[in-house]
């Protein structure tokens, strides 16, 4: 349609979404499916959090707020960055925005000018390459790969970056693998940056608390401070507090930078819900020990899925460090034949045809920009993870 900006058609519309809608019509038309496409906890958001939005509404603090953010969510903010990351932030340093995704879109728009490059590593979150074609830059993909455990090595790094280079978008642990860089392997990543002054490092924090096996996250300014003043850290309620309706992501860097992203936010969509934001204040202020609790169940649920998709032959699915996603390799499988005559050509027909036969939703890796995997979400029961995955095993043994 001519009347819609060109800018639209470079971008495509979120393939997880898509996936979870398919999933939603076959149950509509009374298939039994179980969703493991969706990337949010299956937990409810904790009582003390909910009672804080509530206490605010009755309070009536339903007003607008200043665009970017109450000065008390900003202290918290503040808090957290210096009590769990060593980072020491002032208020004017920190942006709350509508989720996480909308502090990324906000630093974007606010920083990119055409044939600004952005380096993203594969497998990415789907929003990063379509949010920087949507403000006007190039994502120049750097591919990981499965022997590295889904981690970009210094070299990688350092192939991609171009004069044009205005920005890398880190992400761990990560959506879509659960990858988590170690100390040393991210510190080898910010020792190329340091090579490239011209560089900012974005980085996406999100699954910080989803971690598991004693897994130190650590975050780029923390391993190399001399970053600091190049670096948006950027974080939010939504996977770990269970809060991916309210709406919450914040982010902290240069006073300038924050200016940008508040200019832009303050004349698109003003101020993140106020309700939402106390409660958010509640979330980082508030008890922190129902993540640990949280982390024991998934934990046990990443083990399930990893254990159960290894025994099948022609999967490998190695073990993540965080996040709630497993992001198994089905290499072994291109090539067959499903009982119905259906080739597995790629993973977008393993998808699509395990959905078809079994019900069970998994999102192609294609749409993560590595093939040819699947992306599990495991943060729903495990009685729904253990029979998906006997589902996908029988599913995979009737291959020819
Ligand atoms: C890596 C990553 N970053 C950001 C987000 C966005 O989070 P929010 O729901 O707060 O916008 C997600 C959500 O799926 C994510 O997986």
């Amino acid at each position: 349609m001519t009347f819609l900006s060109k800018t639209l058609s470079r971008v495509k519309p979120s393939p997880t979404i898509a996936v979870t809608t398919l999933a939603g019509e076959l149950k509509a038309a009374g298939k039994d499916v179980i969703g493991l496409g969706a990337g949010e906890p299956d937990f409810n958001t904790p009582e003390n959090i909910k009672a804080a939005g509530i206490a605010a509404i009755e309070a009536g603090k339903t007003k607008y707020t200043a665009p970017d953010g109450i000065p008390e969510l900003k202290a918290a903010i503040c808090a957290k960055f210096e009590r769990e990351n060593g980072l020491r932030y002032t208020p004017q340093q920190v942006s709350v925005g509508t989720g996480g995704k909308q502090i990324l879109y906000n630093a974007l728009m606010a920083t990119l000018n055409p044939g600004d490059e952005v380096v993203i590593p594969a497998p990415y979150w789907v929003s990063y390459p379509d949010m920087v074609l949507l403000a006007g830059g190039t994502p120049v993909i750097a591919a990981a790969t499965l022997e590295n455990s889904f981690k970009l090595t210094p070299e990688q790094l350092e192939a991609a970056i171009t004069p044009k280079t205005k920005w890398l978008i880190f992400n761990s642990p990560s959506n879509p693998t659960g990858a988590g860089y170690s100390r040393k392997e991210l510190k080898a990543l910010t020792d190329v940056l340091m090579r490239h002054p011209h560089v900012w490092v974005m980085t996406d924090d999100m699954y910080e608390h989803l971690a598991y096996d004693g897994f130190e996250f650590c975050t780029p300014a923390q391993v190399e401070p001399a970053l600091y003043e190049r670096t948006l850290t950027c974080n939010g309620v939504s996977k770990a507090y269970a809060m991916t309706g309210w709406r919450i992501g914040y982010a902290a860097g240069p006073v300038e930078l924050i200016a940008a992203m508040r200019k832009i936010q303050s004349q698109s969509t003003s101020n993140p819900c106020s309700i939402s934001q106390w409660a958010a204040v509640e979330a980082l202020n508030g008890p922190q020990d129902f993540l640990s609790k949280n982390n024991v169940v998934f934990k046990r649920r990443r083990d399930l899925v990893v254990s159960m998709l290894s025994e099948i032959d022609g999967i490998t699915c190695p073990v993540p460090e965080g996040a709630f996603y497993v992001y198994p390799s089905i290499a072994g499988l291109i090539g067959k034949t499903t009982p119905d005559g259906t080739v597995i050509e790629d993973d977008e027909t393993f998808s699509r045809a395990l959905l078809e036969d079994t019900g069970v939703a998994v999102v192609f890796g294609a749409a993560f920009g590595l093939s040819p995997n699947f992306r599990v979400s495991y943060a729903t029961s495990d009685e729904a993870l253990k029979t998906a995955c006997e589902r996908i095993q029988d599913f995979c043994a009737k291959l020819t």
